[in-house]
């Protein structure tokens, strides 16, 4: 959901702007005051900035030249007064999108803003690698450039707050953990602890007593008094991975630690209160082991007051770029040059459906940083598996084509020519299927309006 801050010292427009953008989903943030406007540039990410040009004592430019140099991937749009077209010239030259005068017609207004922020997402995607590199994302460690990331980041900011038990659904690789970290940082919690245990990488007797603790002789082993990890967090967070692979007689157990907030180490009587924010995760749909008899229902329950499914990454089409870009600054030492990404490279990794995910993504880069040596990475470094079924593999850009013989038939054009070649037919034939109808059709290939906007060529655009 776009965040857009609105800047105006007029109270009834502001509260008349915010209703409308509201309406259409937005997430709005309203200010009054000029001051207050740059500092929550400075603080926050916004997509896009409305702003009023006569304000006292900090006006509107001076807000405007502010945003553009402390956030130039927010895009802004001016409000000026009627007839005043000389200052919103002025401040189209300073870096505004557009302006939109008072009192403004909702339609044109609201198309403005909705090409504003076409225009971000273009300008993001197709920023150069410094640009990209100084985008500001919109939660730390986290690349969200597409819708459905862009929600879950918008999930773990409304939960991270509260002490609600939250179930992650995710293929492996998807960044289950890494949501479960941001949820626990962001929370009251974040001083405190955030422990992990994979349920399926332990046997059942060492899973309880990770958990639970066990008191001294409990079992053969336990040669002294065990903390289990519930005691040990004492006020933090619980990250329980692979939910699914839980034992019955454990999910039992664990059923009752969150309803009583007491644990009983293994072998003791005793019960120690917790405390102790419980996330799970799981890629299996723990519906499905409801079924089979291997998942409580009542647990289920428990568990899932507010699930997060993260996408796989070959259905969020926009985050491959950037996290390509994140994983080439985290690998290169400071100070050293950051490798480029050659268009080529580039290309076949978008297409590319990465079935381990991103972190298949992340072993992919390593692999072609070890072997780029000279600063460029180009398809040759990447692993073979990612060229090799960028090329044969039915992906969006030769999905539904004659295939095989159609490889030969190209032999000759770069690998580039003939995937966009591709890429262009199929985009042809679901716009076809769409009636022409561009929405529709992003949505179709899951990619956003602006990407497929920027696939068009210029004459359909
Ligand atoms: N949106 C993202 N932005 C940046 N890095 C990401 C993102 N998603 C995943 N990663 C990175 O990908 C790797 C895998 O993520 P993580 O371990 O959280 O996935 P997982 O779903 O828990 O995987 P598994 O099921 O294999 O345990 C990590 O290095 C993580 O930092
Ligand atoms: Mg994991």
């Amino acid at each position: 959901m776009p965040r857009i801050l609105v800047v105006d010292d007029e109270p009834s427009i502001l509260s008349v702007l915010s209703t409308i953008l509201r309406a259409e989903g937005y997430e709005v943030v309203p200010e009054n005051n000029g001051e207050k406007a740059q500092a929550l540039i400075k603080e926050q990410d916004f997509d896009l900035l409305l702003c009023d040009i006569y304000m006292k004592p900090v006006g509107g430019m001076d807000i405007l030249q502010f945003a553009r140099h402390d956030s130039p991937s927010t895009s802004v749009i001016m409000l000026t007064a009627y007839g005043s077209v000389e200052t919103a010239i002025k401040a189209l030259k300073l870096g505004a999108f557009d302006y939109v005068t008072k009192p403004f017609k909702v339609d044109e207004l609201l198309i403005t803003v909705q090409r504003a922020l076409a225009y971000r997402t273009a300008l993001t995607e197709n920023a150069d690698l410094k640009a990209m590199l100084t985008t500001k994302y919109r939660m730390e460690n986290i690349i969200a450039e597409s819708p459905s990331m862009k929600n879950v980041c918008e999930m773990i900011r409304k939960v991270a707050p509260t002490d609600t038990t939250i179930l992650i659904y995710g293929e492996s690789g998807t960044g289950k953990e890494l949501v479960a970290k941001a949820i626990h940082t962001q929370s009251p919690r974040k001083e405190k602890k955030f422990l992990a245990v994979n349920c399926a990488a332990l046997p059942e007797p060492l899973l309880e007593s990770e958990m639970f603790g066990h008191v001294k002789g409990a079992f053969t082993g336990a040669a002294s008094d065990k903390q289990g990890l519930f005691e040990a967090v004492s006020g933090g967070t619980i990250f329980l991975d692979e939910i699914g692979s839980m034992p019955l007689s454990i999910q039992g157990k664990l059923l009752r630690v969150l309803q009583e907030k007491e644990v009983r180490r293994v072998g003791s009587n005793e019960n120690i209160p917790v405390d102790a924010r419980v996330l799970a995760a799981t890629n299996t749909k723990l519906e499905s082991l409801i079924q089979e008899g291997k998942f409580r229902e009542d647990l289920y329950y428990r568990l899932s007051v507010i699930p997060i499914q993260i996408a796989p990454l070959r259905e969020r089409q926009d985050d491959i770029l950037p996290l390509i870009y994140h994983v080439i600054r985290a690998e290169t030492p400071e100070g050293k040059d950051l490798p480029t990404l050659d268009p080529e490279a580039s290309h076949v990794m978008e297409i590319y459906n990465w079935p381990g995910n991103v972190r298949e993504l992340e072993n992919a880069i390593k692999h072609a940083l070890a072997f780029a040596t000279d600063g460029r990475i180009k398809p040759g470094d990447l692993p073979a598996k990612v060229v090799e079924s960028a090329k044969s593999a039915p992906s969006p850009a030769t999905a539904g084509q004659n295939q095989p013989g159609s490889l030969d038939a190209e032999r000759g054009k770069s690998l580039r020519a003939f995937l966009r070649q591709k890429e262009k037919e199929y985009l042809q034939q679901v716009l076809s299927l769409t009636r022409g109808n561009k929405e529709e059709a992003a949505k179709a290939l899951k990619i956003s309006l602006a990407t497929l906007y920027r696939k068009l060529p210029d004459s359909e655009a």
